[in-house]
């Protein structure tokens, strides 16, 4: 990233932080039916205006690389229109809280989300409950924590105990919206279980679920020990009010960086660890038997737990007698757990088309032919007197192995059963497009594919 884009995000934040600010204090007007925190939109809502104009302008340099074309951008960029729109909507918003009433400044402020929405990732994917899902979320969360400031203003001044009492239907509420909306995007947009780890999109997300539990229980206790103990606990509730807003102002920041950041479907995920879990042993019947005879010992030793907790007197037996079982049942566990390269769930970006079949085969004859043989069936010249023979690139094998194994194997290189070196890896030599297109080329090569296309365990869980 460079200056101008990390500056570019930091405003990008500014403008969402202010605009949560000045949302949740409307809203926490209208709840506590109080003008709390006037003198805090007072100058929120000029710093929001400015802030958009800043970034708008930086916005420009990014895209045109001078500045004077601002109003270039602003009259003819999809960019530049939205956000002249959502400038003069907050405008308007600020003149309706200044002259009349919060209760018609926040119809404005609401239109002016709702713009803003749209130009996230839930919103440019056409799916429409990603979009609902989308909006909700934004609007949940700009509610929410752009209200907490203003609610530990409130907190402090007269009827506070009153006020905390409406507020806390409204938190929850919002606090309800925003965890639930939160596992539909996930779900989607950052590529299920593997993108969510394997991503830097997803680690973001994750560290932003993780956050939003703590908030989410900080609401719980809001709501269920210290509201029902108002008036007394009122320093408390103001305490933990301040931490949660600060909570949530770190949460918004981190949604404004994520929304900057490729969505995980779109990248690459590195597979963190060494092993994956697999079912296809379950096919077997005899591995099948061993592994739920293991969770059946399992559950026995579980049982065995519960009486220790329930019979005092038998207590340290049954401990020793469900530790013994749990050892010797964990370890058949392990089949259910196969060897996986950190690319295994990679997916070929070579479309499979005739033409990278064409350029695979070349490839191939260059690099490979000496010892997995012109044809493939691992009878190179060079294979005589090698310690481990090359693999027959044309057997039915060659289909259980997802894309994604395939290029660490060629990228990286294989080892022997000795764990010493058997085939060289190809990575620094060929790029990947040429590396995907002879994997390309071994399908095309190959006599045996399966019916229903390839085996593609990677795929399956890609999609899921
Ligand atoms: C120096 C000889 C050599 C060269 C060159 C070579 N390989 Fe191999 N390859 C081997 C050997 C040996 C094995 C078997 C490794 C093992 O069983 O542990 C192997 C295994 C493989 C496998 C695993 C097959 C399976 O089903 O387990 C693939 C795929 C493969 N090679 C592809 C390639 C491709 C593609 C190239 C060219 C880019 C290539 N190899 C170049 C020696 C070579």
């Amino acid at each position: 990233m460079s200056a101008l884009e990390i500056a570019l995000v930091v405003l990008h934040t500014g403008v969402l932080l202010a605009q949560a600010c000045v949302f949740g204090t409307l809203a926490v007007q209208i709840v506590a039916s109080r003008k709390v925190g006037n003198h805090l939109l007072a100058w929120l809502f000029p710093t929001l205006l400015v802030l958009m104009l800043a970034w708008l302008t930086l916005q420009t340099l990014v895209l045109t690389g001078d500045v004077t074309d601002i109003w270039l951008v602003l009259t003819s960029s999809v960019v530049g229109n939205m956000t002249a729109l959502r400038w003069l909507v907050w405008l308007l918003a600020w003149a309706l809280w200044r002259w009349t009433d919060p209760r018609l400044s926040i119809l404005p402020a609401i239109t002016a989300l709702v713009f803003y929405a749209n130009v996230t990732h839930a919103a440019v994917s056409g799916d429409a409950w990603l979009r609902a899902a989308g909006l909700a979320h934004i609007f949940g969360a700009v509610a929410w924590v752009g209200s907490l400031p203003a609610l530990w203003l409130a907190l402090d001044g007269p009827g506070a105990a009153r006020i905390a009492k409406r507020y806390t239907w409204f938190g929850l509420s919002c606090v309800a919206v925003i965890v639930v909306t939160a596992f539909v995007q996930a779900q989607t947009l950052a590529g299920g279980v593997v993108g969510l780890l394997g991503t830097d999109y997803g680690h973001a997300i994750l560290v932003k679920i993780a956050l939003l539990l703590v908030l989410l229980a900080l609401a719980l206790r809001h709501r269920f020990t210290l509201a029902p103990r108002l008036p007394e606990s009122l320093g408390s509730l103001r305490r933990s009010v301040l931490t949660e807003a600060v909570i949530g102002l770190v949460v918004l920041s981190l949604a404004s960086l994520l929304s900057s950041l490729p969505p995980g479907e779109h990248v690459q995920p590195n597979w963190p660890f060494s092993w994956r879990v697999s079912f296809d042993l379950m096919d077997d019947d005899e591995l099948r038997r061993e592994v739920t005879n293991a969770a059946r010992a399992l559950g026995g030793a579980g049982l065995i737990l519960l009486l220790a907790i329930l019979a005092r007197r038998i207590r340290w037996i049954a401990v020793a007698t469900a530790s013994v079982i749990a050892w010797l049942a964990i370890p058949h566990f392990d089949l259910l757990f196969l060897p996986a390269e950190p690319t295994y769930f990679w997916q070929s970006t070579s479309g499979n088309t005739p033409g990278s079949i064409a350029a695979g085969k070349t490839a191939y004859a260059q690099n490979c032919a000496s010892c997995h043989g012109v044809g493939g069936a691992g009878d190179g010249p060079q294979a005589k007197g090698m310690r481990i023979p090359p693999a027959d690139l044309t057997a039915a094998h060659l289909w259980d192995h997802p894309d994604g194994e395939l290029y660490w194997w060629i990228s990286h290189g294989m080892n022997g059963p000795d764990n010493r070196l058997v085939m060289p890896g190809f990575g620094e030599k060929l790029d990947d497009d040429t590396i995907w297109s002879i994997i390309d080329f071994l399908h095309d090569n190959n006599p045996n594919k399966p019916e229903g296309g390839a085996a593609a365990t990677g795929h399956m869980m890609m999609h899921h």
